[in-house]
């Protein structure tokens, strides 16, 4: 497995490009399903959960094509992916699949409206903790499914088609709202969908949805109705950027120090985080191209922050600010609310010199002078890039471990933070 190697201490300085959104990516190449006619992404990220995700869609019969480099493309654009989905090949998405996976168990809704079976791997726990799907098999039945569990399989039933049906979450799920949400476009009359996500990234699915021809009212609030058709047809759709990485670089700049343009960032996909920001002491100012971040002079004031769906502060930025919390001058109270495991990083940046106390699910930072670089090892993620965060204001050598994590969500990090003046570097395995 590669590593990565970070000598920290540099300023980060100049520009970087923000990538098409990890998950916004993978809902909406799911749902090329539901139609088979085909659907055009662009700005797609090159990552390895794109690779994994066009393998599983491959084994249920997607064609899959990738457009090459486009004259006048800007520097950092993603891919142009076409997906044609003209039969379903396989209805069974297998364990080997979905347990690399979670979002994979997503095609559940949209291979049941339109082939009326579905037979898919429950997906399992995974280091951020046990991540239940009851909220999606309830879903679907209330759409009139017949849902049985078999083998660790989901087994899904509507020999004659789903209908349209009343769904109100019990508590606030992004894959449970994009399964009901993508089933019932094709389901028989009205869905009403009560306490959606409003994720921007279930925003720009819905979005895609209507362009391919589906009937969605209330998009970006939490109470989607969805009428019915017979069927969806093919669309272009450009991915929206990815606001955890651009919270992500912000932060690594606020951690240390300088003067960063994040290139075709949208503010308003992260206004909670970057309140939190600028409470800490970061400068961020809209440009006509981005966000501009800059940090210079006196240390980071602590932060007291829980995490929350959307519009709150996103548990996919928590460990980062950590990591950059634990440099401030004082005390910083930061509790997870949505995942009840996601504090894997807590040790990993204590190896770094960090003074992190945990008490249930809620961590206490207590800011140091500096951090020293050590050996650490990620196990998501999110967690992963915290390290790398730590690691570019660390004194010395920082050495990561486990990189496989960071390659699934972030698009050449290496590159991006190198052109800035970070001294990081892959060591291939
Ligand atoms: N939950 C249930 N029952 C369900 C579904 C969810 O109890 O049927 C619980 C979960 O256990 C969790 C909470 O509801 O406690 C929220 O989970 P959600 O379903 O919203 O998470 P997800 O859809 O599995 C997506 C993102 C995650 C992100 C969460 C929360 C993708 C591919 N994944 O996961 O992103 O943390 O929403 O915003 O969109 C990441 O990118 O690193 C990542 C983990």
């Amino acid at each position: 497995m590669d590593r990565i190697r970070i000598i920290g201490g540099e300023r980060l300085e100049g520009s970087i490009p923000v990538s098409g959104a990890k998950n916004a990516t993978l809902p909406l190449m799911i749902a090329s399903l539901l139609t088979s006619d085909t659907l055009t992404l662009k700005n797609v990220p090159h990552l390895a959960d794109v690779n994994l995700l066009s393998r599983i869609l491959g084994n249920h019969g997607v064609d899959m094509a990738i457009a090459g480099k486009r004259s006048g493309q800007r520097q950092g654009e993603g891919d142009t992916m076409h997906l044609n989905a003209r039969t379903i090949a396989d209805t069974t998405a297998p364990y080997e699949m979905v347990s690399r996976m979670r979002a994979s168990f997503w095609v559940l809704g949209p291979i049941l409206a339109r082939c009326r079976e579905a037979r898919i791997s429950l997906p399992g726990g995974c280091a951020i903790g046990t991540r239940p799907v009851d909220l999606h098999l309830e879903g679907l039945a209330k759409l009139g499914a017949q849902v049985d569990l078999e083998d660790g399989y989901v087994l899904a039933r509507a020999p004659k088609g789903l209908i349209g049906g009343r769904v109100d979450f019990s508590k606030v799920s992004v894959g449970a709202t994009h399964n009901i949400l993508m089933a019932a476009t094709l389901a028989k009359g009205e869905t009403v969908i009560e306490n959606a996500a409003r994720e921007p990234e279930v925003g720009d699915v819905a979005t895609c949805l209507t362009k391919m021809g589906a009937k969605i009212d209330g998009i970006g609030t939490s109470t989607l109705t969805i009428q019915g058709v017979d069927e969806l047809e093919g669309a272009v759709h450009t991915v929206l950027p990815d606001r955890i990485e651009t919270g992500t670089y912000a932060m690594a700049v606020a951690a240390t120090g300088g003067d960063v343009l994040l290139d075709n960032a949208r503010p308003d996909l992260l206004e909670a985080a970057l309140e939190v920001l600028r409470q800490a002491g970061v400068e961020i100012s809209e440009t006509n191209r981005g966000l501009r971040v800059v940090r210079d002079g006196p240390g980071l004031a602590p932060i007291d922050v829980e995490t929350e769906p959307f519009p709150g502060f996103p548990t996919d930025l928590q460990a980062q600010l950590m990591a950059l919390m634990a440099l401030a001058g004082g005390r910083s109270r930061i509790r997870e609310t949505i995942f009840e495991n996601r504090f894997m990083h807590v040790q990993e940046l204590v190896r770094l010199g960090a003074d992190i106390a945990l008490e249930g699910d809620t961590a206490f930072v207590t800011g140091v002078q500096g951090l020293r670089g050590a050996q650490v090892m990620a196990t998501d993620l999110r967690a992963s890039v915290s390290l790398v965060i730590a690691g570019l204001t660390a004194q010395g050598e920082t050495i990561i471990n486990r990189v496989y994590h960071l390659d699934r969500g972030f698009e050449r990090i290496e590159e991006k933070l190198g052109a800035c003046g970070a001294r990081i570097e892959r060591l291939a395995a």
